[in-house]
C-alpha cells in the first residue's frame, strides 16, 4: 500500500521562467491568458465566489500549478478535501479503471463500489448502516431527516399527536417549537448552505438573504456545558455538533462538553449527530474525530475527503435510526454512484492506515510547534488536532493571506482573525517547514501595514 509521500522533491518554484525560456515574452502571455480567463469568469459566471486572479490547471502532491506555470504550496486542499493531495497516482488509476467500467446506474440498481464502500465503513466505525449522498450539506439534510422519521417512529409520535399537528409553528400559549422539531445546534456551527443546514449554521451573514429558514433550531454557546444542558430538553429531538468547529474558528469541542452532549441526549431520548465534514477521515490523526472523545454518536456526517476530490456525502447510522427509514423516505439520483465511491475506496483504505495517520499527528505537531517557534507577537491562540490547526491573530487575516500567496503558499482563514491550516494529508516535513516560514513572513508583512 503506498505510504505519504513525505520526501517529494519540490518542484522549480517558477515554471514559467525555467519552461518557457525565461522570455519577457512568454511571461506576458502567461499573464494574459490569465486576465483572459479571469475576465471570462466574470462575464459569465454567478460572481457568488471571491477568488484570486489565479487560474490553476494542475496539481501534484501538495502543489498547484497554474496557467501562468508558477506553482504553490497548497495548505488549503480544497478546503479539506484533498486527503491525498492531488493527482494521486493510485486514486487517479482507480477512476480512470472505474471510468472504462460503468459510471452511473442511479440508485434504481444494485453496483460493486458502494457495498464495498459501505462495508469498509461500517467495519471501521461505530456504525451499523451507511446512506450516501453527494455533498456535506446533503449528508446534512440526509441526517436532519432520519432524525425527524426518528423521533416520529421511536419517540411515538404520530402525524395526530400534537407536535405534528404544530408542525412549523411554535405553541401559541407557551411559544415553544413542538418536540418533533426542536433541534439543537451552536454558535460558531457551519453546517452547509442548503436551507436544512443552513437552519443549523449559526453565522449571521450566510442566514439574513434566506429567511424563513427552517424553524425550530435553538442555538447554544459552543464548550459551555451547563447551557447545553439546559437548551437540550424533553422537546429537543437531535443535537447537531462539530466536534472541531471549522468554519467557526477551528474551535475543538473539550472532552467534558462531548460527554455532557452525550450524557444529556441519553437523558432526553434525542439523537447526537455529529458533523465531521471537515475534522473527519484522518484530518485530526484519527480516522474519526469523536475517537478522541471517546463518545459514540449516533450518527456522523462525513463529505469533504472521502473521495480524494470528487463529490460524495455519507451518513453513518446505528441500527436503531436505521430501523425508522423506510424504503422511499429518502434518495438521490447520483448518490454513491460506482465512481465516487471506487475513489472513495482508495480513500479510505489510505487513511484508515495507522501508520498514516500516525504521520498525520507527527506533521501536525511540527507544524503547531514551528508557529509557536515563530514567537510573533501577533499570535494569540494556536489550536487544533493533527492536520487541522486553527492559528488566531490579533489581526485581520486576510493580508496575511495576500502575502503567503505573492510568497507561493495557499491559505484559507475562518472568520475574521484565525488562519486555518488544512493542508493534504499527505505534506512532508519540509513543506511544513517551508509552510510555517512563509507564515511567519506573511504575519510580520500583514502586520507592517494594517
Ligand atoms: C463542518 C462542515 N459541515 C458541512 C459543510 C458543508 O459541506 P458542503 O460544502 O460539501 O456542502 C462544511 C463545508 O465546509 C463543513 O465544513
Amino acid at each position: 500500500m503506498p505510504m505519504p509521500n513525505h520526501d517529494a522533491p519540490k518542484p522549480d518554484r517558477d515554471l514559467a521562467t525555467t519552461t518557457s525560456a525565461g522570455s519577457a515574452a512568454s511571461a506576458a502571455s502567461a499573464a494574459d491568458r490569465t486576465a483572459s480567463l479571469v475576465a471570462a469568469d466574470r462575464a459569465t459566471v454567478l460572481q457568488a465566489y471571491a477568488r484570486p486572479p489565479i487560474v490553476f490547471e494542475r496539481g501534484e502532491g501538495a502543489w498547484l500549478f497554474d496557467v501562468a506555470g508558477r506553482c504553490y504550496l497548497d495548505f488549503t486542499a480544497g478546503i479539506a478535501v484533498n486527503a491525498l493531495g492531488h493527482a494521486d497516482p493510485e486514486l487517479a488509476a482507480a477512476i480512470a479503471d472505474q471510468a472504462t467500467r460503468l459510471i452511473h446506474t442511479s440508485n434504481l440498481y444494485h453496483t460493486t463500489p458502494y457495498i464495498r464502500l459501505a462495508q469498509r465503513l461500517v467495519r471501521r466505525s461505530f456504525a451499523d448502516r451507511v446512506h450516501f449522498a453527494n455533498s456535506g450539506a446533503e449528508a446534512i439534510e440526509a441526517a436532519l431527516k432520519f432524525a425527524r422519521k426518528h423521533a416520529r417512529t421511536v419517540r411515538g409520535e404520530s402525524e395526530a399527536s400534537p407536535a405534528w399537528t404544530a408542525l412549523g409553528q411554535p405553541d401559541e400559549a407557551t411559544g415553544v417549537w413542538s418536540r418533533a422539531w426542536r433541534l439543537v445546534a451552536f454558535e460558531g456551527a457551519f453546517h452547509g448552505r442548503t436551507i436544512g443546514a443552513l437552519s443549523a449554521t449559526h453565522k449571521p451573514a450566510y442566514r439574513a438573504s434566506f429567511a424563513p429558514l427552517v424553524p425550530g433550531v435553538a442555538f447554544a454557546p459552543f464548550n459551555d456545558v451547563e447551557a447545553a444542558a439546559a437548551a437540550i430538553t424533553d422537546e429537543t429531538l437531535a443535537v447537531l455538533v462539530e466536534p472541531i468547529q471549522g468554519e467557526g474558528g477551528y474551535v475543538p469541542a473539550t472532552l467534558a462538553f462531548m460527554h455532557a452532549l452525550r450524557a444529556r441526549c441519553d437523558a432526553v431520548g434525542a439523537l447526537l449527530i455529529l458533523d465531521e465534514i471537515q475534522c473527519g477521515l484522518g484530518r485530526t490523526g484519527h480516522l474519526f474525530a469523536y475517537e478522541m472523545y471517546g463518545v459514540k454518536p449516533d450518527m456522523v456526517c462525513l463529505a469533504k475527503p472521502l473521495a480524494g476530490g470528487l463529490p460524495i456525502g455519507a451518513v453513518l447510522m446505528t441500527e436503531a435510526v436505521a430501523a425508522a427509514i423506510a424504503v422511499g423516505d429518502h434518495g438521490s439520483t447520483f448518490a454513491g454512484g460506482p465512481l465516487v465511491c471506487r475513489a472513495a475506496e482508495v480513500v479510505l483504505d489510505r487513511v484508515s492506515d495507522p501508520a498514516f495517520l500516525a504521520a498525520v499527528r507527527a506533521r501536525g505537531m511540527r507544524l503547531v510547534e514551528g508557529l509557536l517557534a515563530l514567537g510573533s507577537p501577533h499570535v494569540v491562540d494556536v489550536r487544533g488536532a493533527g492536520l487541522m490547526i486553527g492559528v488566531e491573530l490579533d489581526l485581520p487575516v486576510k493580508g496575511v493571506i495576500d502575502a503567503a500567496r505573492e510568497a507561493g503558499v495557499l491559505l484559507i482563514g475562518a472568520g475574521e482573525r484565525v488562519l486555518r491550516l488544512c493542508p493534504p494529508l499527505i505534506v512532508s516535513d519540509e513543506q511544513v517547514d517551508e509552510a510555517v516560514a512563509v507564515i511567519g513572513q506573511a504575519i510580520d508583512a500583514a502586520a507592517g501595514v494594517w
